[in-house]
């Protein structure tokens, strides 16, 4: 599927990018071969929420170009589709929170009830709408207390349009894309010749290079993680690619949307033995590794200790710097919330809205870390118990 061509009305968007083919983005052509700053393996991956969605308005060109611009090891985002078979980057499974949908008369009669995972939602849904006409849409901040100034400056984006910004950067950038509600989107869109919104998933992925397993050289030159909820979708691509896959883990209370299983179910260790043949990791819920009462954590689970026994990375989501999302133990800092799950924890990547604040907290961490600085604070922890008991 080409590029939709540049439409009249991104004025701003013109005057900031210009008008091309590939209008938004440096052609990789202008990125010398070999010279890319490689992905860093050696500290948990800094996985950019939406991009860098705490500043700018999720899942838009800018808001991925500004998160590799803080050092995103990943930028991470969600698959929907158009009417037309198109597949987009846009999180909700309706318009409504974070477009401009109700300024658009035309679009009036569009709004629809559908069943959604086992709820009945009403809105306007993506899956009712051509690119076209999703183009002619303008993106919004999903939050009333986060910069409002770019509401109404940026489009939706497609799949391909995404995974141009990360082959353009001028550091190897990896993509993270998830199989977002699969079971709704198979229901809803009919592609050519039976194919599923799984096989235009992996199409798009194969077309652009993206292929091998986790840390393969392959990988290593285009590092990709594919997400989902969805087990079936994820055991079903698994036959497509050899590309990681994570599997999503929502909270304690929703099943599956596909397989109807229960969380507890799905945390289980005969559940960690089988799904382990096709994913590398989980990406939990981190409220539901560490529960939370009245705002301050809890004693944690053993989730991460078992999932990694079972050689299984774990990829927890989200993590915000707002006070309202910081619980009470982190002193309203997020540095001290990071530091907790990177060294308390163990987790091996992280979801934020903040990559920028994630990154600097790693890289800080990592010149102010210090052997002689680790024992002196081990020994001080020690002197601390002993005078304790
Ligand atoms: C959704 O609405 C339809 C029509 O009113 C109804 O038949 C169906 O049971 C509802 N489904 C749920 C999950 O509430
Ligand atoms: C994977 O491919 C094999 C061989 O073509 C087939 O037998 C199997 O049913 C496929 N599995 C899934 C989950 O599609
Ligand atoms: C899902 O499982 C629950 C609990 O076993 C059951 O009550 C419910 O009817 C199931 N839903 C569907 C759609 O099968
Ligand atoms: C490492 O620790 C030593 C001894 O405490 C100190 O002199 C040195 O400045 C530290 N290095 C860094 C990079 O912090």
């Amino acid at each position: 599927m080409a590029f939709s061509p540049c439409i009249a009305p991104l004025v701003i968007l013109f005057l900031i990018f210009g008008c091309a083919a590939r209008p938004f983005y440096p052609l990789p052509s202008k990125v010398a071969d070999g010279t890319r700053k490689p992905l860093q393996t050696s500290r948990p991956y800094n996985l950019a929420h939406r991009g860098s969605n705490g500043e700018l308005p999720e899942e838009t060109a800018p808001a991925y170009m500004r998160a590799i611009e803080e050092g995103a090891d990943f930028i991470e985002t969600d698959i929907l589709s158009s009417k037309d078979g198109v597949l987009i980057c846009f999180h909700d499974v309706t318009l409504d929170a974070t477009t401009d949908i109700y300024q658009h008369k035309e679009f009036a009669k569009r709004k629809r009830t559908y069943e959604v995972q086992g709820v009945n939602t009403t809105g306007f849904f993506p899956v009712d709408f051509t690119l076209k006409e999703l183009k002619s849409l303008r993106v919004r901040q999903r939050y009333s207390f986060r910069d409002q100034q770019y509401n109404g400056k940026f489009t939706i984006i497609t799949f391909e349009e995404y995974i141009s910004i990360a082959l353009d950067a001028t550091r190897v950038v990896g993509i993270y894309p998830e199989i977002k509600n699969p079971v709704f989107i198979n229901q809803h869109v009919k592609w050519p010749n039976g194919k599923r919104f799984e096989d235009k998933f992996v199409e798009t992925l194969k077309k652009y290079g993206y292929k091998g397993s986790y840390l393969s050289k392959e990988w290593l030159a285009q590092p990709a993680f594919i997400q989902s909820f969805a087990p079936t979708s994820l055991v079903y691509v698994s036959n497509l690619t050899d590309l990681p896959k994570i599997f999503l883990i929502d909270d304690v209370t929703v099943p599956t949307q596909d397989t109807n299983q229960s969380y507890w179910e799905i945390t289980s260790d005969s559940y960690f033995d089988y799904i382990k043949k096709y994913v590398v990791g989980i990406g939990p819920w981190k409220d539901t590794v560490v529960p939370v009462e009245n705002n301050y954590l809890q004693t944690p689970t053993d989730l991460v200790a078992r999932a990694h026994s079972h050689d299984l990375q774990v990829h927890p989501y989200t993590y915000r710097n707002e006070n309202q999302f910081l619980h009470l133990n982190f002193n309203q800092d997020p540095y001290e919330e990071y530091d907790y799950w990177i060294n308390k924890i163990g987790v091996d990547a992280l979801f934020t809205d903040f990559t920028g604040s994630l990154h600097n907290y790693q890289e800080w961490r990592s010149l102010s870390s210090n052997d002689s600085d680790d024992r002196a604070s081990k020994l001080l922890h020690k002197i601390a118990e002993m005078i304790n008991s």
